[in-house]
């Protein structure tokens, strides 16, 4: 690629295609996401090298509750032993971790992993690792809305005091920047609700690739893919 890159400051991405790639494997689902696990391992370390700033990742939505009771079993167990080995490991690699969603229907370990990681992490600035669990984007953007109702009915705030601003330091990825690129694996070309407020000028890029296939190299054909990209915000 003769062109320099154009390195995104925040790249989001859907890991989608776990099921398909045990599937094409002949190995069960739950394979697929434990290898999905692994692929999250590269993508960290490829982002941190490309200087990324900020890497979300969308691992659990408000609609896979609804999954087989087998299949949710699996990722609470595997979401769990990840912030537990994860700890050390992201401490030393200095990465901010954050949860984008809703802890409370999490059980009470897992909440209190989650909130012990975001404390010891909370101080860090060169890198964040938001990781969407429980997370959809009308929830977010529900929440947002029923804080800043209470907020006038206590009379903290007026209406006219509503603006992007107010409403964004109500989401989850308060004080963050926007994605500059929203990765979906496994060909689906669709954001299924995620970061809907956070996506408006993000780039969208949809590699055929499951994501237990992800690594180092996909991230530099998507920042490749990035670079092309003219972004020009609704203007000329
Ligand atoms: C989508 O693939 C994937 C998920 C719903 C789970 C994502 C979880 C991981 C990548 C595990 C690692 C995450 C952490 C935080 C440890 P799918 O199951 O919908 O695949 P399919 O569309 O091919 O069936």
């Amino acid at each position: 690629m003769d062109q320099e890159l154009k390195i995104p400051e925040h790249i989001a991405i859907i890991m989608d295609g776990n099921g398909r790639w045990a599937k094409s494997k002949g190995l069960p689902r739950s394979v697929g996401h434990t290898n999905g696990a692994k692929a999250l391992q590269r993508v960290v370390e490829a982002c941190k090298k490309y200087n990324i700033k900020t890497l979300t990742v969308f691992a659990f939505s408000t609609e896979n509750w609804g999954r087989p009771k087998e299949e949710v079993d699996f990722l609470m167990n595997l979401f769990s032993r990840y912030l537990t080995n994860q700890f050390d490991k992201l401490i030393e690699n200095k990465i901010k971790f954050n949860v984008l969603g809703d802890k409370s229907r999490f059980s009470p370990e897992i909440q209190e992993k989650m909130i012990k990681l975001e404390n010891a992490t909370k101080d860090f600035n060169e890198f964040t690792l938001n990781v969407a669990m429980n997370y959809g984007g009308h929830a977010e953007i529900v929440k947002a809305t029923k804080e800043i109702a209470q907020e006038v009915k206590e009379g903290k705030i007026a209406v006219e005091d509503i603006n992007e601003e107010l409403f964004e330091n109500h989401l989850y990825t308060k004080g963050q920047s926007a994605p500059d690129l929203i990765i979906r694996t496994s060909g689906e070309q669709r954001l299924s609700g995620f970061l809907l407020w956070q996506s408006s000028y993000s780039e969208l890029y949809f590699p055929k690739i499951h994501f237990p296939d992800f690594d180092e190299e996909q991230i530099k054909l998507a920042i490749e893919e990035y670079t092309k990209r003219d972004r020009r915000y609704g203007k000329v």
